[in-house]
């Protein structure tokens, strides 16, 4: 066990303090356990005040001031989950008293030492193992809850883009058709020019007018240039719906620039100019990469994430500023991937220079809940559900760090 497990230990023997500090005195050098001590009730309650990360608190029964039974109720009011060990001096009563008032485990005086030893190894077990539980539900609600804004953002844009394809479909099918027939339309002109040199001077007058030699040669590059935009929106449709897919289940291998370009894409209508900004800067500086094996809809919401708190930091940043204030240090987003030198590792830097993480604020970024957002707009869930991916589901690493009021960087690496 190398977590430090911190005790109270409440009686009013003052001698026992020392028994304890002999008794345990290996794990208290190690670290493994930490005794604070109080002589009665009274006293206990305001140490575990003191003391709000206590694991465990063992009390005597019988105590001057506030004996432990009330101790234990009072316990149990300020927090249910709490576990007491009872020291009682014996006699069934005594013992049933304790346990009917709450206690987990009790012991009998005199105090055996190796019980005693025993007995606070089993209940930290105990409460280990249900704050294990506890963290468990906790990470699987948060989860769910980002997994629920995903998959109606998933669903929306699946949507939209099967809505694109139908129409982008047929104005590409009868493109193909539309620019054989103005061949042909073409062709036969051709041929009238060349069977009838003098069509008199009317059609000249209309040849001159409509400009038939630049119409001719300008008229492929239109059907091509056309060609090429529902080419280009067709694209646009397959990105998104490759972001929107949802194949948790196993484990592909993707290319991570694609993952970054679409969800790019998705934030465009964040990254444009508006009344008060011009258009944030995205900087990108692809290294070679080989396919990573992951879950591209987890991977996608990490960077979704991050690009998105990118985006609300800058906008912070832009606060009390003019336009021309911004533009002169214009909002940039720099976004860069290399291999390790070892090549086991894919990294991605995803880089701001918005309003940027005091140090004080950096221990608890990933924490979960924790956010400098005002209500409605962070829940705090972001960087703990992406640390969460990242770490547990892919055994990569996250981090960050900031240079307040200048940059910020958040670094993936993924195993390769
Ligand atoms: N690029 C960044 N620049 C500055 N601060 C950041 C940046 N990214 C994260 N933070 C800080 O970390 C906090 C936690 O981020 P996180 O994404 O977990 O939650 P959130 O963005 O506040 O809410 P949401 O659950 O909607 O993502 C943010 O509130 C912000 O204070
Ligand atoms: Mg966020």
């Amino acid at each position: 066990m190398t977590i430090s497990a911190k005790l109270l230990f409440v009686d009013d023997e003052p001698d026992i303090q020392e028994l304890i500090r002999q008794k345990f005195r290996k794990q208290l050098r190690q670290g493994q356990y930490q005794f604070i001590f109080a002589l009665n009730g009274i006293e206990a309650l305001e140490k575990i005040s003191e003391h709000t990360d206590l694991d465990l608190v063992i009390t005597d029964m019988n105590m001057p001031g506030m004996d432990g039974l009330t101790l234990l109720s009072k316990l149990k009011e300020l927090n249910p989950t709490f576990k007491t060990i009872v020291i009682s001096a014996g006699g069934m009563e005594n013992i049933q008293k304790a346990m009917n008032a709450g206690a987990f485990d009790f012991l009998v005086k005199p105090i055996n030492l190796q019980d005693l030893e025993l007995t606070i190894k089993k209940t930290l077990e105990f409460v280990y193992q249900n704050q294990t539980n506890k963290q468990k539900l906790q990470q699987a609600e948060e989860q769910l809850i980002q997994s629920e804004k995903m998959s109606a953002l998933g669903l929306l844009v699946a949507s939209v883009a099967h809505e694109i394809n139908n129409p982008v479909g047929y104005i590409s099918i009868n493109l193909k058709y539309a620019a054989e027939y103005v061949t042909n339309i073409l062709q036969l002109l051709n041929l009238y020019q060349k069977e009838f040199p003098y069509p008199g001077e009317k059609i000249e007058k209309k040849i001159h007018e409509i400009e038939l030699e630049y119409l001719i040669e300008d008229l492929p590059k239109i059907f091509a240039s056309m060609q090429h935009g529902t080419e280009c929106i067709r694209d646009l449709s397959s990105s998104l719906r490759m972001f929107a897919r949802s194949d948790t289940q196993t484990k592909i291998a993707f290319n991570l620039h694609e993952g970054i370009d679409n969800t790019l894409l998705i934030l465009k209508h964040r990254l444009k100019a508006n009344e008060h900004r011009p258009m944030i800067e995205v900087i990108r500086d692809y290294g070679e990469l080989p396919l990573v094996e992951c879950y591209p809809g987890q991977l996608n919401q990490v960077l979704m994430n991050l690009l998105s708190n990118a985006i609300d930091a800058l906008e912070e940043s832009n606060h009390n500023l003019s336009f021309s204030e911004i533009q002169m240090n214009p909002n940039r987003i720099s976004i860069s991937t290399h291999l390790s030198e070892d090549q086991n590792w894919a990294l991605i830097h995803i880089q701001d220079n918005g309003v940027g993480i005091p140090s004080e604020a950096m221990e608890k970024i990933f924490e979960h809940l924790f956010t400098s957002k005002p209500v409605g707009q962070g829940t705090g869930l972001g960087l703990s559900i992406s640390r969460q991916i990242i770490v547990e589901k892919h055994g990569g690493k996250l981090w960050c760090k900031s240079d307040p009021g200048k940059v910020t960087e958040f670094v993936i690496e993924l195993p390769i």
